[in-house]
């Protein structure tokens, strides 16, 4: 398996980080991508998957801090992007739950990291809460130039099909796990071959560890909750999901 989306920098990893990464694999999650969220979250996440074979990043500013984004951490990004362990550009998106940065700012922000990963030809991680049409509409205008995953995927199954028709992939969590969830009808419906697990660790903690902080190796929580909505194995879900991630952030092609 594959945490498509962790944040093992975060403070809450400080005491016991390395034991989370042998504990993953253990776990049968044996590569993790750690996803950037502002200016030093992206430089430790990049310092991390130089540290480690198994762990690879991503770097970008999420839309609660678009109002720092700049041409000198984006010409900081392009830099850390020419080195392999990058594997795409995020977390990017729109939140108009919390709105921690003014809308028509997050939106600049997006549009001019999603341009970005264009120019480096790479997949976007996005976040989206709260804010579907407008997303929706400014990644259908990237339809056919660029791909990417739409993370914690908080909308429908006719809403996913919408984002797989664009060629973007959802991916599923621990949420999935909680009763009556919505994203469980994602795991029982939407398109199998755009769909990717994670954890989005520290948070959002599957069942039956919910209450608990949450770590890459419950991924496996998340894929056998897959498979029991979907009625298939969880190799076979681990399978298809562990090729799509490999598929969708070229970990294969480079790194064999
Ligand atoms: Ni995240």
């Amino acid at each position: 398996m594959i945490d498509t989306h962790c944040h093992i920098d975060f403070p809450d990893f400080d005491h016991d980080r390395e034991d989370v990464i042998v504990q993953a694999v253990e776990f049968g999650v044996d590569r993790l991508i750690n996803i950037g969220t502002d200016f030093k979250s992206s430089r430790r996440s990049f310092a991390l998957a130089n540290s480690y074979e198994n762990i690879f990043c991503t770097v970008g500013i999420h839309p609660h801090d678009s109002k720092i984004l700049n041409p000198k951490f984006l010409a900081e990004m392009e830099t850390m992007a020419d080195n392999p362990k990058v594997v795409g550009i995020g977390e990017i998106g729109l939140d108009y739950y919390r709105d921690l940065s003014p809308r028509d700012i997050q939106r600049k922000a997006f549009i001019t990291q999603l341009d970005l990963a264009i120019n480096l030809d790479l997949p976007v991680v996005i976040h989206v809460r709260e804010a579907m049409e407008d997303a929706l509409k400014i990644i259908g205008q990237y339809a056919g130039k660029l791909q990417g995953v739409l993370h914690c995927f908080p909308g429908t199954v006719e809403e996913a099909d919408r984002v797989a028709n664009m060629g973007f992939h959802i991916s599923v969590n621990g949420v999935m796990t909680y009763k009556n969830s919505k994203m469980q009808d994602l795991g029982r419906e939407a398109d199998l071959d755009m769909m990717l697990i994670e954890t989005d660790c520290p948070y959002l903690t599957p069942i039956p560890h919910r209450g608990k902080r949450n770590v890459p190796a419950y991924t496996k929580f998340v894929c056998v909750k897959l498979a029991e909505l979907r009625e298939m194995s969880m190799a076979e879900i681990d399978k298809i999901t562990t090729r799509n991630a490999e598929k969708l952030f070229r970990l294969v092609e480079i790194f064999g």
